[in-house]
């Protein structure tokens, strides 16, 4: 199963970094695939730290896309690292082993700490609709334009149905980078 989060990671002069990872779960282990190059692995690879954030606050998401990645952070229990103030709950890992890939090396964890903050309140279709038009957003040069307008469009549904004040501000955000981008390229 690959579980949407935010992992969070510092550098060796102890400078948190937060970014929205999907995490391969087998059991009580997780596989984490950054693509090359990104500062989650440098991270990773410099102070062999990691924390997995479960979040319901989707403008976190949203925000580690569009520019937006002061989020509020509390110092991890057992590991040199942070957590999001806003996770429902964090895992501490230990990293067992890496992988190494001219694209997306695997780093092999293992859970060591693992707090709950506060309850899962449910599913929700406005919060899936803002993860996978992060999604889309992170891999906009990649993907046919007429897909990311069609897969919007029907995400858009489930969001005006069902979103709170934070589903629609994240939606905000991402939508404003799908307008740029479709006048600074798609119509250039
Ligand atoms: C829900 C979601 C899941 C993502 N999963 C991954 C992932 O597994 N690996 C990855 O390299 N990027 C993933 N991304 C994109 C990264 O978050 C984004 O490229 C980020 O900037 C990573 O680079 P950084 O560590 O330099 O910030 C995901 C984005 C979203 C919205």
């Amino acid at each position: 199963m690959i579980q949407e989060t935010i992992v969070t990671t510092v550098n060796s002069t102890g400078d948190p970094h937060i970014a929205p990872m999907g995490i391969h779960v087998r059991g009580d282990k997780f596989v984490i695939l950054p693509f090359r190059p990104c500062s989650t692995l440098n991270n990773i690879l410099e102070t062999k730290t990691a924390v997995i954030n479960y979040c319901d606050d989707v403008r976190i998401f949203a925000g580690c896309l569009t520019g937006r990645r002061e989020w509020p952070l509390k110092k991890a229990e057992k590991i040199e690292c942070h957590y999001l103030e806003g996770a429902l709950s964090h895992c501490e890992l230990q990293i067992e082993h890496i992988e190494d890939d001219e694209v997306r090396p695997m780093i092999f964890c293992k859970a060591l700490h693992t707090v709950n903050h506060r309850p899962f309140q449910g599913f929700n279709r406005a919060q899936f609709a803002v993860i996978e038009a992060a999604i889309l957003i992170s891999r906009l040069h990649m993907l046919p334009w007429a897909k990311v307008e069609a897969e919007l469009e029907y995400l858009h549904i489930g969001l005006e149905k069902t979103a709170g004040e934070n589903e629609k501000e994240a939606w905000r955000w991402l939508m404003a980078v799908v307008e740029d981008y479709k006048h600074e390229v798609i119509q250039a």
